[in-house]
């Protein structure tokens, strides 16, 4: 049976005179991984950021696990911070802590484990990114690719039972690609998480997605299986999924 995890119901959000979306209505199941795809600017960072208290809607209502979002107290945060975590796009590392610090960070936030706990976590979470032995380094010392890793650990350090992924792979090798996009499968295999993915990667979109929803011109203007999104000509859909598969470049 299925169960609504996050709910958007006619959200708008405009900043100032730019308008992002009106209306906007979209249910998340629990256990399913949902792929966000989107021109640039058209607001999938947003959706997110409102599922963690960073923004508020102006209209319309947001409900995680059958509660709502909109206007709680900082301290009402706490308990859908544990349980809903986001890996930034930009990974947002902090630089003055190592990578086992910035990893240990949340888990102390919500008082996950002792200390012993913490560090073998530390280092089981890094294995699953595939990161080896690079607790003790500071962001400054590793690669733009192992920084984004390293959010991603830390992300899935404590459980959560929600991840967004804010375009986990960009600008990844092909095999750390491979890689997140497995454990992004695997996590939702063996744990039942639920994730929102935001993606330019038409190829992974097909790998990890069991559903697929396009902003497009302030509007939800898809929402449907990988399957479904590919039976669609329209070319605002179309041509972004064939682009993105890079179709277009050898066609040329
Ligand atoms: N805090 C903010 N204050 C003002 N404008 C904002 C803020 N956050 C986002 N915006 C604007 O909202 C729009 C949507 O931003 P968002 O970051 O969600 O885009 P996106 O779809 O994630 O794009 P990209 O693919 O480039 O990451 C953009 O026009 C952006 O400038
Ligand atoms: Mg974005």
């Amino acid at each position: 049976m299925s169960e609504t995890i996050i709910s958007y119901r006619q959200v708008t959000k405009a900043f100032g005179s730019n308008r992002i979306y009106r209306d906007i209505t979209l249910d998340i199941q629990r256990g399913e991984t949902l792929c966000i795809i989107g021109g640039s600017g058209t607001g999938k960072s947003v959706m997110m950021k409102m599922l963690v208290g960073l923004l508020e809607p102006d209209a319309g209502e947001i409900e995680v696990f059958g509660q709502s979002i909109v206007g709680l107290k900082q301290r009402q945060w706490i308990d859908i911070r544990r349980r809903v975590a986001m890996l930034f796009q930009g990974g947002a590392l902090f630089d003055s802590f190592t990578v086992g610090e910035n990893i240990q960070y949340p888990m102390i936030e919500h008082k996950w484990g002792d200390k012993l706990k913490r560090e073998k976590r530390v280092s089981q979470v890094l294995e699953m990114v595939g990161l080896g032995n690079i607790e003790h380094l500071y962001p400054a010392e590793i690669s733009g690719g192992m920084k984004k890793r390293v959010a991603l650990a830390r992300a899935i350090a404590v459980e959560p039972e929600v991840l967004l992924y804010d375009e986990p792979t960009t600008g990844l090798d092909p095999i750390s690609i491979r890689r997140i996009n497995g454990l992004i499968r695997n996590l939702q295999e063996q744990l039942n998480v639920t994730s929102m993915v935001v993606t330019h990667e038409m190829p992974s979109v097909f790998t990890i997605a069991d559903r697929i929803a396009m902003l497009h011109d302030q509007q939800i203007a898809f929402v449907g299986t990988p399957e479904e999104a590919k039976a669609i000509t329209e070319p605002w859909l179309a041509d972004f999924i064939i682009g993105g598969e890079g179709v277009l470049d050898e066609d040329r």
